[in-house]
């Protein structure tokens, strides 16, 4: 059955991912994205001119909307335009480090603009909400792997702060409106089409461009990297299955040390990097970890990427997108 789903935050690295997930198996998708520079808006452009050439074959299958999902006005429009089966709001300010320095616009894009959908949503009577949210939710949790069920009380930085949030409000109208709000916690996603201000990304910038880049702790934290198809992958199966409330990790289940995950990125492009060491930041989690159970059972969800198939491919697209230009 072909769904008609609205994706915000399109333009971004995971959102331009999902777009082509949905466009593929014959979905019509409206992207919205309001195109900030948080890093560089040349990137997102080329994800959402990818997005727009891969959805060719199928004319009228894929629209890109440039606009902010807190422009409430805009949002009624979308929804005169379109019958929205499901929204995947992807849509957010997404660094922990950065939300302490602006964690005012953190809370203004992350909980507002998402409460902005919501309401949208229920108006409309849309049948399923599938929400992006982290990892970082489970802050210096003790519960090693990380489970749904744990309190997540305790973040460690506005950015999880908001996401929690959002998840809580998400709770508020599936209990009062019947909405079906599926929360995915996402775990440090990584692949073609990344963002700049990610691990993967700055170590070859410093390789290649000579980019001062921190490496936090010696590089002794653990991270579920997880690969940005499998990633997809699961928001797919999450927008078939309205489950009525419910919060489930989407990591792989196999967390690498931040410093041997730099040191496969370094054998891929046959350089070391020299990075700058700085202590552990406050806002910052020692180890992330998902226990995928719950995915499993309710979504059907398999990651079958590793680390070292995945950071090649990114490897690879980083040569043609990132490189291949700087020096043509
Ligand atoms: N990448 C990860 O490892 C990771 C981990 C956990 C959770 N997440 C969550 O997944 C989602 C996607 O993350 P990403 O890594 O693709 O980040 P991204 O920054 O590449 O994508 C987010 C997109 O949202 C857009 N956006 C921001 N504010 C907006 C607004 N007010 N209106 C419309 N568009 C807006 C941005 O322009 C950007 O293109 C985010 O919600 C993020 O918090 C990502």
């Amino acid at each position: 059955m072909t769904s008609t789903v609205l994706v915000t935050g399109a333009a971004g690295f995971i959102g331009s991912h999902v777009v082509d997930a949905l466009v593929a198996r014959g979905d019509v998708v409206v992207g919205l994205d309001n195109l900030n520079d948080y890093y560089d808006p040349a990137r997102k452009r080329s994800n959402v001119a990818e997005c727009q050439a891969n959805a060719q074959a199928s004319p009228g299958s894929y629209t890109f909307v440039q606009g902010d999902i807190r422009d409430r006005p805009l949002l009624e429009t979308l929804w005169t335009e379109h019958r929205f089966d499901a929204v995947v709001h992807l849509a957010a300010m997404a660094g922990v480090r950065a939300s302490v320095d602006d964690p005012f616009l953190y809370y203004d894009v992350n909980l507002t603009g998402t409460l902005a959908l919501l309401e949208q949503a229920r108006i409309s009577g849309l049948r399923s909400f599938v929400f992006a949210s982290t990892s970082s939710v489970y802050g210096n949790t003790t519960v090693i792997p990380f489970v749904e069920t744990d309190t997540c009380d305790r973040p460690l930085a506005p950015y999880p702060a908001s996401k929690r949030s959002a998840e809580l409000l998400g709770h508020a109208y599936h209990h009062l409106h019947g909405l079906s709000f599926t929360a995915l916690r996402f775990f440090t996603v990584y692949g073609p089409r990344g963002r700049p201000d990610m691990m993967a990304y700055k170590v070859l910038d410093n390789i290649f461009f000579g980019r001062q880049v921190p490496l936090y702790n010696g590089g002794q934290m653990h991270r579920d990297w997880t690969f940005v198809t499998d990633t997809a992958a699961g928001v797919v199966r999450a927008v078939d299955r309205p489950l009525g409330f419910e919060i489930i990790n989407l990591g792989c289940a196999e967390p690498v040390l931040l410093a041997d995950f730099i040191a496969t990125v370094e054998a891929n492009a046959g350089r070391k990097a020299e990075l700058r060491p700085e202590p552990m930041q406050d806002a910052d989690v020692a180890y992330t970890n998902a226990d995928i159970t719950k995915a499993r059972d309710l979504l059907g969800y398999a990651p079958s990427v590793h680390v070292h198939e995945g950071v090649a491919s990114f490897f690879r697209w980083y040569q043609h997108a990132v490189l291949a230009k700087a020096t043509a």
